[in-house]
């Protein structure tokens, strides 16, 4: 087991220097604000036990949790919408209409009672088409700090106006989505009581600002939020052994925060390059050499529930994730127990389900003005 470790993430790239001698760490160094490790060794042998035997009341370093956060209710970033923005934001983000032949919502490929995610490697769009990444969980992706496996979209509001226009997605388009909803006489209503003050509030931004709306209120607060917040029963001794790992060998460097992920890029391979290099990450967005293969850190909540991984789905289950993490982003071959451990953590970050919030609502009738599924 490595003793000490530390870790440099210099713009944006893991450069990895680890070793093997008993030192305690010195932990204040090694906590840089995200860009450094910490060097999370057991601050004696004592405790390294408490954490394996210490059952219910095993507790964890204090300092190395607060790298992490509980997940809040809501993710603002400016003044609450009102219900009535919410109530639209739903309906929309359930509206089949909105696609080209009308058979994809975002819940076909982000299903809200599936953890958000539609459990294939890639997903099937328009006609079928293959996109060429997996398609993340919607659940905290408001909170996170930018969209996109290539952090292309600042905001969900910003993102989601792209599949709907997006060829191989939706395959619609701004003018034929608020088309399609003028032609349903609840639409313009709801627009006008979400927007109110607005001349013709049925626009294409308005359809983004809304299923943002929505999207801001989907949260699952877990077991994990319970440690965090005092209560060492809330999580086992094995539990803590595979948070005790995770930060021991290095993940936290990289997966943080509320999210245990979603605050910076890093290059996936930072070690020993990804065997997968089609897709190149950010690369295709700004077109510095310094960004190929770099990724968005993805969140680790609900982890367990959004297999395959990886943005081109090439693990399928969580203990493949673990180990490929292990060896591509640290240089390190896991242990069978290393690896059972923290994929026993990995799952405490499992919450539950907002039923109520995320019920399908009722979507209007079409009219006779509306225009029909193209394409199919
Ligand atoms: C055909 C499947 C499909 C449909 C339909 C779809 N998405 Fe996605 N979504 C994806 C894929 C694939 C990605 C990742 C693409 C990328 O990173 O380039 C994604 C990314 C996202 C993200 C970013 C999450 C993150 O972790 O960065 C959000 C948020 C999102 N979609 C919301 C929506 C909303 C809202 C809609 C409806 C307007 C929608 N999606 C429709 C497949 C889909
Ligand atoms: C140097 C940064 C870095 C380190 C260290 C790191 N990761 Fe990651 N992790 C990433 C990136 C970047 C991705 C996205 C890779 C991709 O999809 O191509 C990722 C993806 C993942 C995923 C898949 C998430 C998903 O939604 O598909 C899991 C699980 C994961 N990491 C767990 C771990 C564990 C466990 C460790 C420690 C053994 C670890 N990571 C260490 C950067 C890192």
């Amino acid at each position: 087991m490595l003793e000490r470790f530390e870790l440099k993430v210099g713009v944006g790239i893991a450069l990895l220097a680890l070793s093997c001698s008993n030192k305690k760490p010195d932990s204040d160094k090694a906590a840089g604000a995200g860009t450094t490790a910490a060097a999370a060794a057991p601050e004696s042998a004592g405790q390294a036990a408490g954490a394996e035997q210490g059952g219910a009341n095993a507790k964890f370093n204090p300092r190395l949790l607060r790298r992490f956060k509980a997940v809040s209710g809501r993710f603002e970033t400016g003044p609450a919408p009102s219900e009535a923005e919410i109530k639209l934001g739903r309906m929309l983000y359930y509206e089949k209409r909105l696609s080209k032949n009308q058979d994809l919502s975002c819940n076909s490929c982000h299903d809200l009672s599936h953890y958000g995610v539609d459990g294939e490697a890639t997903s099937a769009g328009f006609k079928g088409q293959r996109g060429a990444r997996n398609s993340p969980t919607v659940y905290h992706a408001a909170g996170y700090f930018a969209q996109f496996w290539d952090g292309r979209a600042a905001s969900v509001e910003e993102q989601a106006k792209g599949p709907i226009a997006n060829p191989i997605e939706m395959a619609s388009s701004g003018d034929a989505a608020v088309r399609v909803l003028k032609s349903i006489p609840e639409y313009p209503k709801l627009f006008a009581t979400a927007f109110p003050g607005e001349a013709d509030p049925v626009t294409f931004d308005n359809v983004g600002r809304a299923i943002g709306a929505f999207e801001r209120g989907l949260s699952t607060p877990s077991r994990w939020d319970k440690y965090l917040s005092g209560d060492n029963s809330a999580l086992n001794a094995t539990e803590v052994e595979g948070l005790r790992v995770f930060t021991n060998i290095g993940c936290m460097v990289c997966h943080t925060g509320e999210f245990l992920g979603a605050n910076s890029y890093q290059k996936v391979g930072s070690v020993e390059p990804w065997p997968n290099q089609k897709d190149q990450g950010r690369f295709s967005v700004t077109k510095s050499e310094s960004d190929r293969m770099m990724f968005k850190v993805p969140s680790l909540r609900n982890i367990e529930k959004t297999a395959p991984y990886f943005h081109d789905g090439s693990a399928t289950t969580l203990e493949d994730a673990v180990r490929m993490m292990g060896k591509h982003q640290l240089g390190l071959e896991l242990s069978e127990a290393e690896v059972t451990s923290v994929v026993a953590w990995l799952k405490t970050l499992t919450g539950e389900i907002p039923r109520d919030y995320i019920a399908a609502p009722e979507l209007p009738n079409s009219t006779k003005d509306t225009p029909v599924p193209s394409g199919g």
